[in-house]
């Protein structure tokens, strides 16, 4: 499936480095070509003769290598692959990137390509866990970079926790789905994420506290299986992630009418923060304030329950149907009766009280009610929680 695809490889300093060493061996048993990058950082892991070596090909280490400047500009390099996959990629390198430097040869060729980008993070697990990182690794997701792992174990530094890069077959199956042959090819999957703003008047709305950052992280998930999104978003505070098809809304009736154009589709996930309800009332020019005038009232109508309308939708209903139940308050119990009530396969329910920092946050805590009960998962960053979910997703729609 590799087979005469060529792989620009940037190996930054970690230990992990010499895992990359078998990445290449292993990308060339497929008769992947591999053009290898290595960081000053990298070197003091691997040597420049044994990653040349096992490539076949000259290695590259310096921007302002001459010789090099003559047989290849950097811009060309760049792009002379058909995917760049940094392994492993450290703490300081997804810095780098997701703050768009350009000071060495390997994040220059990162500013300069025009290929997809694919990392392994590899880091001690406070690093991973440090919310610099996951600010980074949110912003790059965001940006299209694709991650796989990190993994989670014994590392080299003695500590044990998420942080180890991930193994080289893993590595494989990451580039294969880049390519499309991820276990969601050929699926299609609908993701609604966001808030909705229900206009009062031309100028005011009523909204909520939901950045988006849940549902942009889950369709990027998806995306990096292989699946074709379609992502209906409300008006979120973090961009929709690259590589999918974004459908902006403001209302829940714009969602409403975005989500039935979108199906079909072999999954739905429902993570917006729909308003229940609509200003009945909602003024065509701006309330004006009045001395001495009453206060104005508004009347409230109930908007459309989209994921119930999906779940509940007979022929054509996606195969995997999910909602959220964000609850301040007897978490497991509001979901299960959510679920049966809207009718939908899994709700994933969290607590927003003000108290856990989820709504608006960069990390969730989720409780996963299936047919067969509900699942505790630990607190994870929005986008492990969105990697996990993407991986039952592909599971059960295999
Ligand atoms: N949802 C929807 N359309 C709506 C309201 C909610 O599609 N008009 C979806 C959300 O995207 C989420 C799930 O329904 O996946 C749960 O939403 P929530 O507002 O928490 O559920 P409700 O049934 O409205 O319960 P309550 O407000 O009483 O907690």
């Amino acid at each position: 499936m590799l087979a005469d695809k060529k792989i620009l490889l940037i190996i930054s300093g970690g230990i992990a480095a010499y895992k990359s060493l078998d990445l290449i061996r292993r990308l060339r048993e497929r008769q992947v070509g591999v053009v290898p990058v290595l960081t000053r950082a990298a070197e003091e892991f691997v040597t420049p003769l044994t990653v040349s070596a096992l490539a076949g090909v000259k290695v590259y280490r310096d921007l302002f290598d001459l010789t090099d400047e003559a047989e290849m500009g950097h811009i060309e390099l760049s792009r002379a692959a058909d995917l760049v996959v940094v392994a492993p990629a450290t703490a300081d390198l997804m810095a780098k990137m997701a703050g768009g430097h350009a000071n060495d040869l390997a994040t220059t060729l990162l500013m300069a390509t025009d290929k997809p980008v694919l990392i392994a993070p590899a880091m001690n697990v406070k690093m991973w866990e440090h919310p610099a990182t996951q600010r980074n690794l949110a912003t790059l997701q965001a940006d299209g970079i694709r991650v796989v792992g990190p993994a989670e174990g014994a590392m080299a530094c003695g500590e044990f926790g998420p942080g180890r890069m991930s193994e080289v077959p893993e590595i494989i199956a990451a580039i294969e789905a880049t390519f499309g042959h991820g276990p969601l090819s050929g699926r299609h999957v609908l993701v609604t994420s966001g808030p909705t703003h229900e206009p009062i008047d031309p100028v005011r709305y009523i909204a909520n506290r939901s950045s988006g950052a849940q549902g942009t992280a889950i369709a990027a998930a998806l995306r990096d299986l292989g699946a074709r999104v379609s992502f209906i978003t409300g008006p979120a505070s973090v961009p929709p992630p690259a590589g999918v098809d974004v459908i902006p809304v403001e209302t829940a009736a714009e969602m409403e009418k975005a989500v039935a154009a979108a199906l079909p589709a072999d999954a739905a996930i429902f993570a917006a923060a729909v308003a229940d309800w609509r200003v009945d009332n909602a003024a065509g020019q701006k309330i004006k304030k009045r001395a001495g005038d009453v206060l104005p009232t508004l009347n409230f109508v109930e908007n459309p329950d989209i994921l119930a309308t999906v779940a509940q939708m007979g022929e054509g209903r996606p195969q995997l149907v999910i909602g959220f139940a964000a609850e301040t308050e007897e978490v497991e119990r509001h979901a299960t009766g959510k679920r049966a009530r809207k009718g939908c396969d899994w709700i994933v329910a969290n607590d927003v009280s003000p108290g856990t920092g989820i709504m608006g946050g960069t990390e969730n805590a989720v409780t996963l009610i299936t047919a067969d009960g509900a699942e505790t998962w630990p607190r994870l960053s929005k986008v492990e929680t969105a990697a996990r979910l993407a991986a039952r997703i592909a599971e059960t729609l295999a």
